[in-house]
C-alpha cells in the first residue's frame, strides 16, 4: 500500500475509544433528572445546529454521494463522469494518448514488421496477418473492428475484454448466449468501449469482478472475490481482462485455463489434458496453442512487486493532484511516461529504477531473439523431417508436442505487455526452458528422420 493510500486509510477512521465518566455521585433523584433534561436540551440544540450545519455544506469533490442517479451497469461513462468528473476526465485521455516507449507505449505499431519472425511462427494464424502493439481503453472497440483477424466467423466471445456495454449485456443474454452469438450481429448492441461499468458497482462505486468467466475461473480455484481485500482487488480488477483464456466447446464458451493453477506449467498442463489448440502450423503441422495477454498471471507468479503486496494500479492508476481534489488517475498507460507518479510514490530513486526497467527489458528481449531463432529452427526441422521417406511418425508426433509447449512458454512472455519487467525472473526462466524444449524438438526431428540432413539451412 503507499504512503498517499494510507493516510487516505487513516483519514477515515474513526477518532478513537470515548473516555469513561467519571462514576455519579449519590444525591436526590430530581435533582438528578433536572440535570439530565438539561444536558438532553443542550445535546439536542447542538444536534440541530450540526445539521443545518452539514446540510449548508457545499457536495464534497470525492466520496460516493450522487449528484446523478446512475442505473445499475450503465455503459455510458459519460453519466457516471457527472459525479466523477476526474476519474472520467482522465479515462477520456487514453483516448489520444499515443506516445511510444521502446518495448510499449500506445504507438499502435505492427508487431510482425518489428520482427519479422512472428509470421513465420503465427503461419496459418490471423496474428500472422495482423498484429499490433495495444493502446489505451478507450481504443479498446475501434482497434477490435478494425483488425483483420476479426471475420464473419468470428464469435461474439471477442467482445468480452472490449466494452462496458458488457455487463449488461451478460446480465441480460447470460455468458452462454452472448458468446455463442456472431461477432457481427453482437456488434449491433455494442456501442461503448471500456468504460466505468467494467470496473465500478455503481451504487456503491466498489471495485467489482464483472466478467463471469473471471468469476468461475476463481471458484474453480475454491476463491470467492467477495472476500478479497480492496488492495487484492486493485489487481484481481485488472483480471477481467489481462489474461490467458480460450473459447471453449461448440458455443465458444469463454474459459479461463486455471483449475490446475496460473502458472505457465499449469496452463499447459491444463491444455494438454483438454486436447484444446487454436490452430495447426502448416510447416510443422502442429497443434499450437496462442497466448492472449496474460499479464494477471504472469505479474501474480511470485514477482517481487507482487509479493511485497503492490497492485497493478499502484503503477498504473497512481494517485495524481488536482487542486485540492487527490484521485486515482484513470489514464492507464505505460508508466515510462510519468514514473515519477507512477514509480516515485515507494521509489526515492525514480532515475535508478527506470534504468533497471531499460536493463531487465533489453536481457529478456535478446533471451526472446535466441527462443525465436530456436522455435524457427525447430519447425523447419520438423517440416524437412517430414517430408523425409521412412520417418518414424511417432518421434514425430513426439517432436511436435516439444514444438507445441516450447511456442506456448515463449508466447506467453512474447504476448504479455511489459517484456518481462512484470516478474523478470519468471521470464528467463520461461524463455530458458522455451529454448531447450524448441532445441529438444529440433533434435526430436533428427532422430525422427535418421539424418542431420533436416538441419540444412536452418540455424
Ligand atoms: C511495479 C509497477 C508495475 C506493476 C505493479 C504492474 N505494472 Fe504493468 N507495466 C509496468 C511497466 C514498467 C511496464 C512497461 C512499460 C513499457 O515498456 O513502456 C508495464 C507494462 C504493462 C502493459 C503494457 C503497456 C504498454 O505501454 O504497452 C500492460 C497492459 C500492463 N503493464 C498491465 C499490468 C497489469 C494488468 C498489472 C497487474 C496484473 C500490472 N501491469 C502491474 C509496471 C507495472
Ligand atoms: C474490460 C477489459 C479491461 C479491463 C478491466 C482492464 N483492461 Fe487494460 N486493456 C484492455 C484492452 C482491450 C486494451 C487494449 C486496447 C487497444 O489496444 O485498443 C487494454 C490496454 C491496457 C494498457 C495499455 C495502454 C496503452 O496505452 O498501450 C494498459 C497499461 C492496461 N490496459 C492496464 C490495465 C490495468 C492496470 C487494469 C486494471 C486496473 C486494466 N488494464 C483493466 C482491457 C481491459
Ligand atoms: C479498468 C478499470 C477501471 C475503470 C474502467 C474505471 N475505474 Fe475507477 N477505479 C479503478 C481502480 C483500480 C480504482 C482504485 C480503487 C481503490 O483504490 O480502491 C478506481 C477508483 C475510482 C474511484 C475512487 C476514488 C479514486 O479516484 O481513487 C472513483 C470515484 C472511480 N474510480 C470512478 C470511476 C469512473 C467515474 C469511471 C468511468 C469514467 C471509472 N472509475 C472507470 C478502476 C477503474
Ligand atoms: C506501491 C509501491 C511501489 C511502487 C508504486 C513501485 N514499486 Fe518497485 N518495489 C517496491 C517494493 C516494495 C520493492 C521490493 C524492495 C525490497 O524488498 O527491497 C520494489 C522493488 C523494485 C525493483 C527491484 C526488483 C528486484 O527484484 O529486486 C525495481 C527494479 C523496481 N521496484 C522498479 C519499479 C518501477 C520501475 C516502478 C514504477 C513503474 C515501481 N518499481 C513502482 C514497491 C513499489
Amino acid at each position: 500500500m503507499s504512503e498517499e493510500e494510507k493516510d487516505d486509510v487513516q483519514s477515515i477512521q474513526p477518532v478513537g475509544p470515548l473516555k469513561t465518566p467519571e462514576p455519579e455521585k449519590k444525591t436526590g433523584n430530581s435533582k438528578l433528572v433536572w440535570a439530565l433534561t438539561g444536558v438532553i436540551i443542550v445535546l439536542a440544540a447542538v444536534l440541530i445546529g450540526v445539521l443545518l450545519f452539514v446540510k449548508n455544506q457545499p457536495q464534497p469533490t470525492r466520496g460516493v454521494i450522487p449528484i446523478k442517479e446512475i442505473a445499475d451497469m450503465d455503459p455510458n461513462s459519460a453519466n457516471w463522469g457527472v459525479n466523477f468528473p476526474n476519474q472520467y476526465s482522465t479515462l477520456l485521455k487514453t483516448e489520444t494518448n499515443n506516445a511510444r516507449t521502446t518495448y510499449g507505449g500506445s504507438d499502435p505499431y505492427s508487431k510482425l514488421e518489428q520482427d519479422p519472425r512472428l509470421v513465420q511462427l503465427f503461419a496459418g494464424y490471423g496474428f500472422s496477418k495482423d498484429y499490433n502493439e495495444e493502446r489505451g481503453h478507450l481504443k479498446s472497440l475501434e482497434d477490435v473492428r478494425a483488425t483483420k483477424r476479426v471475420n464473419d466467423t468470428t464469435p461474439g466471445t471477442c467482445y468480452s475484454c472490449k466494452s462496458a456495454n458488457n455487463p449488461g449485456l451478460w446480465k441480460k443474454m447470460g455468458m452462454a448466449e452472448y458468446d455463442k452469438t456472431p461477432f457481427m450481429e453482437l456488434g449491433r448492441q455494442i456501442t461503448e468501449p471500456i468504460g466505468c461499468a467494467n470496473c465500478h458497482d455503481a451504487r456503491t462505486m466498489k471495485l467489482v469482478v464483472t466478467n463471469p468467466a473471471l468469476d468461475e475461473a476463481l471458484k474453480a480455484q475454491g476463491k470467492d472475490w467477495r472476500t478479497f481485500t480492496r488492495q487484492e482487488m486493485r489487481t484481481v480488477v485488472c483480471a477481467n481482462c489481462h489474461v490467458e483464456y480460450y473459447f471453449q466447446g461448440e458455443g465458444k464458451y469463454l474459459t479461463f485455463p486455471w483449475a490446475k493453477g496460473t502458472k505457465i506449467e499449469d496452463i499447459v498442463a491444463y491444455y494438454e489434458e483438454a486436447n484444446f489448440k487454436d490452430w495447426e502450423h502448416p510447416d510443422s503441422k502442429t497443434p499450437m496453442l496462442k497466448a492472449q495477454h496474460p499479464e494477471y498471471e504472469f505479474y501474480t507468479a511470485d514477482s517481487t512487486h507482487y509479493k511485497a503486496g503492490v497492485a497493478c494500479a499502484d503503477c498504473h492508476m497512481p494517485y495524481v493532484r488536482d487542486g485540492a481534489a487527490k484521485f486515482s488517475s484513470h489514464d492507464v498507460h505505460s508508466p515510462l511516461l510519468n514514473p515519477e507518479t507512477a514509480c516515485g510514490a515507494c521509489h526515492t530513486n525514480t532515475g535508478y529504477v527506470v534504468e533497471r526497467v531499460k536493463i531487465i527489458q533489453d536481457s529478456v528481449r535478446a533471451t526472446m531473439d535466441a527462443t525465436e531463432d530456436a522455435l524457427i529452427a525447430a519447425i523447419a526441422a520438423i517440416q524437412k523431417a517430414s517430408a523425409t521417406s521412412g520417418v518414424d511418425d511417432q518421434l514425430l508426433n513426439e517432436a511436435r508436442s516439444l514444438h507445441r509447449q516450447a511456442q506456448m512458454m515463449w508466447d506467453f512472455i512474447a504476448a504479455e505487455n511489459s517484456m518481462g519487467f512484470h516478474n523478470p525472473e519468471e521470464a528467463l526462466r520461461i524463455l530458458a526452458k522455451a529454448t531447450d524444449l524448441a532445441r529438444q524438438a529440433q533434435l526430436k526431428a533428427i532422430q525422427a528422420a535418421g539424418t542431420t540432413e533436416v538441419l540444412q539451412g536452418s540455424q
